[in-house]
């Protein structure tokens, strides 16, 4: 993002900003995004033949200065790479900026000439596009924005807008991803789109219409590992290349998954695990969104009900789990807005008996960056929804830490991260559900699988990772590579607050 972007950006009302989804980019970031748009066009960029590279909502021109550099740096006359670009934005004010930059871009290059007409001012969603159809590449980051958010709702040009483009009406569909679909309509066939999206369009079911409307043209996800813009969301840009219809027909059969892009995006080893699932030796549960309001109303201090407080169960939120570390008691909870050192359930104040969770379980996180679990052996603690219980099958003593080792093992989490890569919160997470874990697959060599357990038992994680990481059957180099992203990815595990909630 140039200066004049951010002082502008700033300057502005925060409720306009939100309106019309104002967060300008930075420029490594479009940097990064227009080479990756420009990839698989490097001759023609190389060569004289005429080029147009849009942003049709381009705010301060950030995407449009980046792509100036990018054909220079390939050859292009700086004239002939103004030549090429197409800026609009619905914000004139914006495009004043914009032109300022170009202006100034175009002096440092020494082009002298009058500069070409590069900027319109224009709604993206309603209005034609610069060379509309015939485009080479789009590439930008649109507003955000859906029906629920707030001021982000769409108004009435916009709602009609949204759902010409889908073809029917956008209902909770993000503005990114209506803008997503028109974008690939104003390309040529061979053309690219990047544009950045919220991270929840890899996953949501809002986002399903995009997804299914630009699958054919998919070929890779880029995903940054933080949040790039002060709008506390999480990002990631689908890059996209047109293709003709014979090609969409040929390779309907050939398409990735949006899911595995994501994890290949987030650099998720890609593991065959051959083991039987979980379901075959335990059930897994998750408790529902109603119950946490009924289970945090009888929450209550153990410190405060003297000794009866030792009978009631302990309240464990995710944020209270560790790979088979329980931090109950070390870090404080919040539950339902409201901090506890040592939560427990005021078992009389529920509806339902407590004897029905009375069980020794794993209970097993979710977003978080591995897999984490914790046991429960004598059945008294209580899952804070949406933490997950897993319950043995078997009465055995060694059950629960069996079931333990399997999901603390970290080809376990591989497993889990490469399901459902990209539907978590952040790109960082794993999102786990009860009928996802149900079908993790178990370790296949047994005696390493006691082992592991034995040693997970005895606190020796770090020894107990990597028993566990062979019991999984993989070869040497699996193993490694599987380590080593467990090793990562648990460093970085959760952030270090005091506070410990959902
Ligand atoms: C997230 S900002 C990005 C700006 C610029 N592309 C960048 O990355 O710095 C979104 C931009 O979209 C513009 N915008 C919002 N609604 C629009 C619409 N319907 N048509 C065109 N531009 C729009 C806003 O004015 C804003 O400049």
């Amino acid at each position: 993002m140039s200066d004049l972007g951010r002082d502008y950006e700033t300057s502005l009302d925060p409720t306009r900003r939100r309106r019309d989804g104002v967060h300008y980019t930075p420029r490594a970031i479009a940097d990064e995004l227009v080479e990756r748009a420009f990839a698989v066009h490097l001759s023609a960029i190389a060569s004289e033949v005429p080029f147009s590279v849009c942003d049709p909502t381009c705010g301060a021109g950030v995407f449009l200065l980046a792509a100036a550099d990018a054909l220079v740096a390939r050859g292009r006359t700086p004239f002939d790479a103004l030549a090429c670009l197409r800026g609009m934005d619905i914000d004139p004010e914006a495009l004043d900026l914009a032109q300022a930059e170009l202006m100034s871009w175009a002096r440092t290059h020494g082009v002298t000439a009058e500069l070409p007409s590069v900027l319109v001012v224009g709604d993206a969603l309603n209005d034609q596009w610069p060379n509309d159809g015939r485009l080479d590449v789009v590439v930008g980051n649109p507003p955000f924005g859906g029906q629920l958010a707030g001021a982000t709702v769409r108004d009435g040009s916009a709602v009609a807008g949204a759902a010409r483009i889908l073809g029917r009406p956008a209902g909770y569909t993000d503005t990114a991803g209506v803008l997503l679909v028109r974008a690939l309509d104003a390309v040529r066939v061979g053309g690219s789109v990047v544009f950045v999206q919220p991270l929840s369009v890899l996953g949501s079911r809002d986002g399903a219409i995009v997804r299914d409307s630009v699958s054919p043209a998919l070929e890779s996800i880029w995903i940054p590992d933080d949040q790039l813009f002060d709008a506390a969301v999480s990002v990631c840009a689908p890059v996209l290349r047109k293709p003709s219809a014979a090609e969409s027909a040929a390779d309907s059969q050939l398409i990735p998954t949006w899911t595995e892009l994501a994890a290949e995006a987030m650099g998720v080893p890609s593991v065959h695990l051959r083991g039987e699932p979980l379901s075959t030796i335990a059930d897994c549960t998750a408790g529902f969104r109603h119950e946490f309001y009924e289970v945090a109303a009888a929450t209550v201090e153990r410190g405060s009900i003297g000794n009866e407080g030792e009978d009631f169960p302990k309240l464990v939120t995710v944020g209270l789990i560790d790979p088979a570390r329980l931090l109950w008691g070390t870090r404080a909870a919040r539950i339902a807005g409201t901090t506890f050192a040592e939560p427990v359930v005021d078992v009389a104040k529920l509806s339902k008996p407590f004897e029905l969770r009375k069980r020794p379980k794993l209970l097993v996180a979710t977003q978080t960056r591995v897999i984490e679990g914790v046991a429960d052996y004598d059945g008294m603690l209580w899952p804070s929804v949406p933490v997950i219980s897993v319950l043995p099958r078997s009465d055995d003593a060694g059950a629960l830490d069996l079931l333990l080792a399997a999901l603390i093992a970290p080809p376990a989490s591989v497993w889990a991260a490469r399901q459902a890569a990209g539907t978590a919160r952040s790109p960082g997470a794993v999102r786990l559900s009860a009928t996802q874990l149900a079908q993790l697959p178990l370790p296949t060599d047994r005696a390493l699988w006691n082992e592991g357990s034995e040693q997970l038992r005895a606190g020796q994680l770090a020894t107990a990772v990597r028993t566990l990481t062979a019991a999984y059957g993989l070869n040497e180099h699996d193993q490694s590579v599987v380590l080593d992203w467990w090793t990562i990815r648990s460093q970085r595990r959760k952030r270090q607050g005091k506070v410990a909630g959902l």
